[in-house]
């Protein structure tokens, strides 16, 4: 089973590095394809497991399943290419935000698509995908697609577009709440006089560390939390401040916020408004 990825930019790249890494395919069995001529030059002279193809026209036909890692606002152009090139067996797995399977079955005139939603932590193999596979998809390429994209990290299948979005408000967007937590507490270490670097490493080991045990252990965040916190403690004064200002509150409406925004996004897909007009939507 041949695997063709488009787009080698950090998502692509990211997938076929992964694949290769996990010996799920040898190098003839996984091909990349990019429109820029320098990009697919300095890719031949790096020391990729992957065979490097310079058309769409070459690598299509031989491809069992195609990985589409293209930025959503150059999906129409690319559909163009591709759908006289497809046939109705393969299988087309997309990690672009906000373009929805019937959009891309329209799009390439056959029914077997994945709809993928990873996150920023995938280029390190700790990634989290939700997917959402249409119905014409069998159990064993359920399976298979599972394969692969487990070669970034975990995933989960979720069964309507809805829990896409909702997974976007919660791991895909999720990264960037606990970076906006682990900056809060390094300026906080700051403020009360360390260096740049010993506030790094405080806040760094002290995630690990948290996550480290959470995995360990079958205790909720709140029975750590209690474990952490005695009465009349030091915790406890952090966790009341935390308390009084609401905080809880605050993350659950953060998460919601990107919840809505990507039904939003999916919303302007629908009214088949241009793609550029979602992308510049999402880079505000
Ligand atoms: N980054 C994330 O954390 C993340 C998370 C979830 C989902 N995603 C999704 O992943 C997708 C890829 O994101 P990315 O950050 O990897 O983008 P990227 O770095 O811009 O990579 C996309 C690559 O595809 C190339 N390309 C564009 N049109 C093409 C075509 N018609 N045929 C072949 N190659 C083409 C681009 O070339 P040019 O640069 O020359 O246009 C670029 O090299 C996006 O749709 C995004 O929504 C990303």
């Amino acid at each position: 089973m041949k695997i063709l990825v488009i787009g080698a930019g950090n998502m692509g790249l990211t997938y076929a590095s992964a694949i290769a890494k996990s010996g799920q395919r040898n190098k003839e069995e996984l091909m990349m394809f990019d429109k820029s001529d320098e990009l697919r030059e300095t890719l031949r002279k790096g020391d990729h497991n992957f065979e490097v193809y310079d058309t769409l026209e070459e690598s299509m036909p031989l491809a069992d399943i195609v990985f589409i890692a293209v930025k959503p606002y150059h999906i129409e152009e690319l559909m163009g290419c591709m759908k006289p090139l497809m046939n109705d067996q393969q299988l087309v797995i997309s990690i672009m935000a906000g373009v929805t399977i019937e959009t891309l079955q329209q799009g390439l005139g056959i029914k077997k698509i994945v709809r993928a939603m990873p996150n920023l932590p995938a280029q390190v193999g700790k990634g989290m995908t939700s997917y959402l596979a249409a119905p014409e998809i069998s159990r064993i390429e359920l399976w298979m697609v599972e394969e692969l994209l487990n070669c970034t990290g975990k995933s989960v299948r979720v069964d309507s577009q809805m829990f896409i979005d909702a997974s976007t408000g919660i791991s895909g967007s999720g990264p960037a709440y606990v970076f906006y937590f682990m900056e809060s507490m390094m300026q906080a270490a700051k403020s009360m006089g360390f260096s740049d670097n010993d506030g790094k490493v405080l806040v760094s080991a002290t995630f690990e560390g948290a996550i480290e045990l959470f995995k360990k252990n079958k205790l909720t965040p709140d029975g750590w939390m209690k474990r952490v916190a005695s009465k009349g403690g030091t915790t406890q004064a952090a966790l009341d401040s935390l308390q009084d200002n609401n905080v809880k509150q605050l993350i659950h409406d953060a998460a919601y916020a990107a919840f809505n925004r990507a039904i939003e996004l999916g919303k302007y897909e629908e009214k088949e408004e241009k793609i550029e007009t979602v992308h510049e939507i999402k880079k505000v």
